[in-house]
């Protein structure tokens, strides 16, 4: 391997003091239920490796598996659509709940509204649900994306009708990029990040992320299951603040699951301000198999969440995404099949490496990982560059050393 799992972990006597109210569970209720008014709605399989489970020597490995998620194979979608139901209620002054999925996209609310265009910047996938939510309300939408984004991710995007914008650019500038086209013509940046000044849609964007999590605590009270680990993928962070900061609220105090965020080497913000205890900006030019996570500047109100909820901080490489995403695709026998892209993939690759391999005990004895840990994954992601999926899965691309 090229580089080295690196962790950094937070040692702390008291519950974090950030407030993590936006992301509890009666908010999380509302969220679901504007969710579920929509007709492809329905909750994503939450799959039990029990035979891999036993493989590796812990009491249960738990899998939600967004590959299903509104036919878009990813959780995206969550947040950019609760996000401009938002907007639009607010333009409209109406209550979210008095617009339903059929009331949203209807006529009505279209002549109401006039024309209105989104604009935002993506590695793939949360442009791909803007873009299908502007497309639903018969609406405008304009995706920037990063230098080298796969041709397929591009073109999902157009397909749902947005113009799309590959710049020569990292993510992040892709993002001011977005940011200035909105300001100058008017038009609404529905960002899934935040900074100082523009944290209202990023919070409602993470607030729709909550659906997915209370999906998974629907389904381990189900099972009669309390998690012992939590561990989530982190780009500029919204995701794993949402999940992280909603279980902090369903399982507080002592009961909260140990929190590990995963990142890749190449570009690992949340890593590194972790590590120096203050928000840390990575530029230029990086490159990662894992697009979605190729973010460098922390989303601040999320980076908040996760210096005061998570416990670990992974950086990761490459390999282990890769490895992550064969292990997930060749199931053990009677366990479920997941189909699982490189940013869905890489917590997961991360973890079964460290149970496989007895070199790295000193990891796992860190993670406090043993026979009775219930651990809790989101493959938040299908395969959506399929041609790189393969070459991963079927050739061999990226081997573990
Ligand atoms: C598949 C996938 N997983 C995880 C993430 C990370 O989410 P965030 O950037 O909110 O941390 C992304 C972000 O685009 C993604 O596309």
């Amino acid at each position: 391997m090229k580089q080295d799992i690196k962790i950094h972990q937070r040692h702390r006597d008291t519950p974090g003091s950030y407030d993590i109210s936006f992301l509890d569970l009666h908010t999380a209720q509302d969220i679901a239920a504007f969710h579920a008014s929509f007709p492809m709605y329905k909750p994503t399989p939450f799959r039990q490796l029990a035979a891999l489970a036993g493989a590796l020597g812990v009491q249960d490995i738990l899998v939600k598996d967004e590959s299903h998620r509104f036919g878009l194979n990813a959780f995206k979608v969550l947040g950019g659509s609760y996000a401009i139901g938002r907007v639009v209620a607010n333009k409209l002054g109406e209550d979210l709940t008095k617009l339903p999925f059929e009331r949203l996209i209807s006529d009505e609310i279209r002549q109401k509204l006039g024309s209105v265009t989104f604009v935002t910047a993506t590695d793939g996938n949360h442009g791909r649900g803007v873009a299908w939510t502007a497309n639903q309300l018969k609406q405008h939408s304009i995706v920037f994306m990063p230098r080298g984004s796969a041709q397929e991710r591009v073109r999902n995007i157009e397909a749902e009708g947005a113009q799309v914008i590959v710049g020569d650019c990292n993510y992040d500038e892709a993002v001011r990029m977005a940011n200035n086209l909105a300001q100058e013509k008017g038009y609404i940046l529905v960002q899934d990040t935040a900074w100082e000044g523009y944290e209202d849609i990023p919070r409602w964007i993470m607030q729709g992320y909550m659906t997915m999590a209370l999906e998974m605590e629907d389904s381990l009270k189900a099972m009669k299951k309390k998690p012992t680990h939590l561990f989530l993928q982190a780009g500029v962070g919204s995701l794993p603040a949402a999940v992280a900061g909603f279980f902090a609220n369903a399982y507080p105090g002592k009961d909260k699951p140990i929190i590990t965020i995963v990142e890749p080497n190449a570009v690992d913000c949340i890593y590194r301000s972790a590590v120096a205890d203050e928000r840390v900006l990575i530029g230029g030019e990086y490159f990662t198999i894992m697009a979605g996570l190729a973010c460098g500047e922390p989303n601040t109100v999320a980076l908040k969440v996760l210096m005061d909820y998570a416990d670990n901080f992974i950086s990761a490489p490459d390999e282990l995404a890769a490895y992550g995403m064969r292990v997930l695709g060749n199931p053990l026998p009677g366990d479920a099949h997941i189909i699982s892209g490189e940013s869905g993939a890489a917590p997961f690759g991360v973890v079964a490496k460290i149970l496989a391999d007895p070199k790295l005990t000193a990891l796992k004895e860190a993670l406090k990982l043993h026979k009775d840990s219930v651990l809790m994954f989101i493959s938040t992601e299908g395969d959506t560059d399929r041609q790189g999926y393969r070459d991963i899965v079927w050739d061999g691309k990226y081997p573990s050393a």
